[in-house]
């Protein structure tokens, strides 16, 4: 048996297992990674790769950050869950840090995203309910179409991507789809004086980085504004500098009404999200009314001050933005007649294949894993390139002569 087969059957055990006991809700490349520093990636054959997902820009300040590492264990020597029935000695530091850091007077802290935006509605909801003086049961949600929130029943049942909705039936009422990027029909939406709030996401990532027109957002904000409507702002993807600024609604000078943030707040170490809001929001919840064992956790809030900290003191949005805008012009200039577009703030890029091959941009990314460089197709024809934020010049130089060099597949 040549090194080679015995390689790809190393990594095909380790597949069939997986795919044995784990569910098949998931589409993975086939590459098995076992080690992470920084923007790369190993395998379990030790070969490298340049991570362009970034956990879904969980991994916003590089994979295994020795600082955040260090939070990590450090705390979990000492206490790891006290659970909200107790205080903890970290939950005010962190609730402390987090609201100054963001500009908001309360934090609610949760784990995984979805979780987070399930809070921002129910918050709302609420809010609706007791300062808007909305009647009982009758609150809605405006939502955009493309938009991508997470995976729970209540989350889905305002999707429009089939594959996150159908036969998950029947879904939760109170929400009204609009198209996204469309003010006139935000303005008519919120002409309903049951609106209690408008969750946008101020780039949409899943759906395949579409970016809203210049001015969107801060029109957006507006009309809420006029219409007592709550903005709620979901940058679990699009916050913590992954855009080029802290937040991606920072780009219009938008302050969001609630914040929802999650993924990169840990670094990509431990589920954490975060809800901010100003108390007139955040206290019309009381005690006893929302909640999670996990959340706001010992180890989270050490954990998360620790990846704040480092996306300040590593200039990570700064680096995003003059890192990001240099990317797209490299792509531009490769001039490749298969990449229909070119689109992205920071480093949360993406491209639009176009080919005859449905399955060409699949394709494309094994050729690119191939060539050393990990990157996911979404919704068919659209590539993500979104790289940790400490990547440097030089290897982001690295990564364009490996695109270039993998587009060839598709001529
Ligand atoms: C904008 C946005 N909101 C919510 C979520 C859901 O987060 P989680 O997968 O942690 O539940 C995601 C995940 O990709 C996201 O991109």
């Amino acid at each position: 048996m040549s090194p080679n087969s015995d390689q790809h059957s190393k990594t095909q055990r380790f597949i069939e297992r997986e795919l044995a006991y784990s569910a098949h809700n998931y589409h993975p490349l086939p590459v098995v990674l076992e080690r992470g520093e920084g923007v790369y990636l190993w395998d379990v054959d030790s070969k490298r790769y340049y991570d362009f997902l970034s956990g879904y820009s969980a991994v916003n300040q590089g994979h295994c950050h020795p600082k955040i590492i260090s939070a990590l264990v450090e705390q979990a020597h000492k206490l790891t869950l006290a659970s909200r029935a107790f205080h903890s000695d970290l939950l005010g530091e962190y609730a402390d840090y987090i609201t100054d850091y963001f500009g908001y007077d309360k934090v609610l802290p949760m784990n995984s995203g979805v979780e987070a935006v399930e809070t921002a509605l129910k918050l709302a909801r609420r809010w609706g309910y007791d300062k808007k003086g909305i009647p009982v049961n009758q609150a809605k949600i405006v939502a955009v179409e493309g938009n991508f929130h997470g995976r729970t029943l209540n989350v889905v049942s305002f999707s429009t991507d089939p594959s996150s909705r159908d036969g998950f039936g029947p879904f939760m009422p109170g929400y009204q789809v609009i198209p996204y990027n469309d003010l006139e029909a935000l303005a008519t939406a919120l002409e309903d004086p049951h609106v209690a709030g408008f969750l946008v996401e101020p780039i949409q990532g899943e759906a395949g980085v579409y970016v809203p027109d210049d001015g969107y957002l801060a029109a957006a904000y507006e009309l809420c504004r006029k219409a007592h409507v709550l903005f709620i702002g979901d940058e679990i993807q699009t916050g913590l500098a992954r855009t080029g600024k802290m937040l991606a609604c920072d780009h219009e000078g938008v302050r969001p009404d609630i914040l929802i943030l999650g993924k990169a707040l840990s670094g990509g170490t431990l589920p954490i999200s975060a809800v901010l809001a100003d108390d007139a929001v955040m206290l019309c919840i009381k005690p006893g009314e929302h909640g999670s064992t996990y959340g706001g956790n010992p180890l989270a809030c050490k954990v998360a001050i620790a990846a704040l900290e480092v996306i300040k003191e590593e200039q990570l949005s700064e680096r995003a933005a003059g890192l990001g805008k240099y990317f797209r012009e490299q792509l531009q200039q490769l001039n490749h007649p298969n990449i229909k577009q070119i689109r992205g703030k920071g480093l949360l890029n993406a491209i639009v294949i176009q080919h005859e091959n449905p399955d060409a941009a699949w394709e494309l990314c094994l050729v690119l894993k191939n060539n050393g460089l990990l990157a996911k197709p979404t919704h068919g024809d659209k590539i993500r390139f979104a790289p940790p934020l400490v990547i440097t010049k030089e290897q982001l130089d690295e990564c364009i002569r490996i695109i270039q060099r993998s587009l060839a597949i598709l001529e």
